[in-house]
């Protein structure tokens, strides 16, 4: 078992890895059970999983346990599904002492800890990833979120969960496409905070059958624990982790979430972004190259046709771009990065032309 900790006060919480400790779940959950409602907010594929298996082992516990499952993708992540979460759960009975478990990726990850935060004024939750990309980042820190047809978690808080089950055998069963998106994430956290971290999972990557996960993952947990232990509310260190989010984000909306998975499209963009850091000459030639080729070590789709007009006018719509101008997270080494403001959109449209 390994464990590390979000110190944040009254709100710190452990993150817990250890190969099939959701089995161990009704010990571990038991003292926060007073025969009050729990909810395992989950998907369908994943209930049929892991999910009815829990909630049979919680039963026999003696926790009142009810599911609720989401749709796929990026649909579970709207008002309405919020919505009729919220109705089920009045329904199964949940009050103020009701508890959610978050149990699959970071979509129901978001929209669980959303749930959390605004049922009844906010209730305890405890997030279950089953994704890589959720293990290592979308778990951990509080960040919930819903999307509008505007664009992307544009409506959420940041919400910490009571703690944080990381039980790696959840991997068996993932599909390749979200493993090399979870990856994406991964590689991030070398870049931006770690440069023998990087050269770890460089390493790693050229040979995917045999990546440590247990490893990486645990790495990952702790750099991010660090970093919301700095800064919860995102308004300094914490920002070095959206590093390539500006153009992945605008990726996501151009392919659309099933072609390109959030991991995926990261990966993308932190090519793009090493490219502006290059360009700014806050990294050498040398450098830009070795990220380069690191992630192109992935075996990431294929993007066709990009049209550098439209992708800006994805961006335009980040939450980062005020008032014509964009703050970017570039980089000062492998392993350190930092916020460079106003970076002019004609750079930016070159760093998308080399993709
Ligand atoms: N809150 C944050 O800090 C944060 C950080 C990064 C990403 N995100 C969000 O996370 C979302 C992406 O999350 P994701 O990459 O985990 O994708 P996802 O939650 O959509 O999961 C991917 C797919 O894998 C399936 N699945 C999950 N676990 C499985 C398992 N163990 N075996 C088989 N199938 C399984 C899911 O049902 C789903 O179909 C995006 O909406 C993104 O915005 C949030
Ligand atoms: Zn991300």
């Amino acid at each position: 078992l390994k464990k590390y900790t979000v110190n944040l006060k009254n709100r710190s919480y452990p993150i817990y890895v250890k190969p099939d400790i959701y089995k161990e779940l009704p010990q571990l959950l038991s003292e926060y059970n007073s025969s009050q409602r729990w909810v395992i907010i989950s998907q369908h594929k994943i209930m049929e999983l892991f999910g009815y298996k829990l909630e049979k082992k919680l039963k026999e516990n003696n926790f009142d346990c009810f599911n609720i499952t989401l749709p796929n993708g990026e649909t579970a992540k709207s008002i309405k599904e919020y919505n009729r979460a919220i109705e089920q759960m009045i329904d199964f009975g949940c009050d103020r002492k009701s508890i959610v478990i978050a149990l699959g990726g970071g979509v129901v990850g978001d929209v669980s800890g959303f749930i959390a935060s605004t049922f009844m004024r906010g209730i305890k939750y405890f997030q279950v990833p089953t994704t890589l990309l959720s293990m290592v980042d979308s778990s951990i820190g509080g960040k919930t979120g819903i999307n509008t047809s505007k664009g992307k978690n544009l409506i959420g808080t940041i919400y910490q969960p009571k703690a944080v089950f990381i039980d790696q055998n959840f991997l068996k069963t993932l599909p390749k496409d979200e493993v090399v998106s979870g990856l994406g994430e991964i590689i991030k956290y070398g870049i931006v905070l770690d440069f023998k971290f990087f050269n770890k999972v460089r390493n790693w990557i050229k040979d995917l059958s045999n990546f440590p996960f247990e490893e990486a993952i645990e790495i990952c947990c702790k750099l991010k624990s660090e970093i919301i232990s700095k800064d919860e509310m995102d308004n300094g260190i914490r920002a070095v982790l959206n590093f390539g989010h500006t153009i992945g984000h605008a990726l996501e909306l151009k392919y659309g979430f099933n072609k390109l998975k959030h991991g995926e499209a990261v990966a993308y963009g932190m090519i793009s972004a090493s490219y502006i850091s290059f360009r700014l000459k806050k990294i050498s030639h040398e450098q830009y190259k070795l990220i380069f080729k690191t992630i192109r070590l992935l075996p990431l789709p294929t993007l066709d046709k990009l049209d550098v007009n439209e992708i800006l006018t994805f961006i335009k719509r980040d939450k980062k771009y005020i008032k014509g101008k964009i703050n970017f997270v570039t980089l000062k080494n492998i392993g350190s990065a930092a916020i460079t403001k106003n970076i002019q959109n004609k750079l930016i449209m070159d760093s998308i032309k080399i993709l």
